[in-house]
Parts: structure tokens; sequence; C-alpha cells
């Protein structure tokens, strides 16, 4: 089909269009469906719920937009929802705190990803996160936590949920920190990206998709289906 036939054919209202859209994993909707109670039930549920379903929303746009299978495009969904499941090993007055942690508070912070990865490495179905879990604080310089990675031995998986996350604390009031603007959280991306912190491909392509995250729709969109995300990405906008 000529590209100006699939534009005028395609529907006037994308964002409608992809809420209607049936979900593509369907068979998947029951562990997903447990893996966010299972979020809601080791921290304050709404927030960290809501963080979980932008991200996997904003994961899945960077998949869609490098080409990733429909196994990864699954991973990505699940990490959102489980990258910090090791926080639950955290005592709250590190995880709640305001204000800066102490070097101390600071070492105990950091074994939230192998803490995690021990809980979920025992389920089969859970395997293709556990990367996620265990390297989502890595650095492309290799400065990063825990095993102190460096560039492409950082599983890609856990590269994008990372680039993703850091987008939302950003742009999302935190106990210790007001929202930046979505132009403020890019430049502080690019900045990191500058100084060798993140995969200079992924700062691309959120530099690429920051029209679609910039207008990001509200939480429920983690059940768009692949092919909506697509079209989302394909046209760089949600209206
Ligand atoms: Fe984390
Ligand atoms: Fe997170």
């Amino acid at each position: 089909m000529p590209k100006d036939d699939l534009q005028e054919n395609a529907p006037p209202n994308l964002l409608a269009n992809a809420l209607r859209g049936e979900v593509e994993w369907e068979e998947d909707r029951l562990i997903d469906g447990l893996t966010r109670k299972l979020i809601q039930m080791v921290a304050d549920g709404d927030e960290l719920e809501s963080h979980g379903h932008r991200l996997a929303l904003m994961a899945s746009l960077l998949g869609v937009e490098l080409g990733l299978n429909r196994a990864d495009m699954l991973s990505l969904r699940r990490g959102a929802y489980l990258h910090d499941i090791g926080k639950i090993g955290i005592p709250s007055s590190i995880l709640l705190k305001r204000g800066p942690l102490d070097d101390r508070e600071w070492r105990i912070m950091q074994k939230h990803p192998a803490i995690g990865e021990r809980i979920c490495r025992d389920l089969p179905s859970l395997s293709g996160i556990l990367p996620i879990i265990r390297s989502h604080h890595e650095r492309w310089d290799g400065t990063g936590y825990p095993d102190g990675l460096r560039g492409e031995t950082i599983p890609l998986l856990a590269r994008i949920t990372q680039i993703a996350d850091i987008y939302d604390a950003l742009t999302t009031q935190r106990p210790y920190k007001s929202a930046f603007l979505p132009e403020k959280a890019l430049e502080i991306i690019q900045e990191e990206g500058q100084r060798g912190w993140r995969d200079p491909r992924l700062v691309m392509a959120i530099e690429d998709l920051f029209p679609v995250f910039k207008t990001l729709p509200p939480d429920n969109a983690s059940s768009f289906s692949l092919q909506a995300l697509s079209e989302v990405v394909r046209r760089r906008k949600w209206f």
C-alpha cells in the first residue's frame, strides 16, 4: 500500500485506537496481573504501580524503535514492574528517606538488584527479566553497580529499562525531589550520555521518541497492543 494511502486510512485518533486495541499478549495477562499485585503489596502501591505502567510503556516504545522481538518486548514489560523487586529487602527508613543517603545507607541500597535476582531466579517464567533486575544500575563506562559491567556487556534490556526509568524518575515527583519538565529530563540524560554513563544509541532513541515521551498518555497505557505501539513509534505522535 502506498504511504499516502496508509496515512489516509489511518485512524484519526491513534490514542483512542490503541486503547481499544486488544492486548496482544493475552496468554501472559495472568502473570502480568500477578506481578502488578506483587508490586502493589511490597511498597506504597499507587505510586509504584503507576511508575511500572509508565515504565512498561516507555520501555516498550524504545523496544519497538530498536526492533526487538516479541519475547524481549514481553520481558521489557515485566521488567518494568519487577526491576526493583529487590527493594523489598531494603529498610523503609532508607527507601523513603528524604534527602541524600549516607555511605552506609547507600551500600545497603545498592544490594537491591542482587536481592531481586535472588527472589526471581527460581521462577522459570521470569528468567527473561533476570538480566534487567540484576543490571539496571550498570553504567556504559563501567562505573555502575553491582558488577561494574561496561558497554555492550550490559544486557540491552537492562539498558533500555534503565534509561526509561531515569526519564520517569526525573519527570515525576519523588519524596526527595520535585518533577522536572520533560525538556530538562532529556537534557540531563544527554549530559549523562556525554559523561559516558549511558548507551549513546539509547540516548539517540530517546531523542527521536521525545515528542511521544513528552505527551505520555494515561497510566493504563501499559495494555497497548504491540501493533498500536508500532504505529505510535512510526508516526512519532499519539494523536
Ligand atoms: Fe533499581
Ligand atoms: Fe524504577
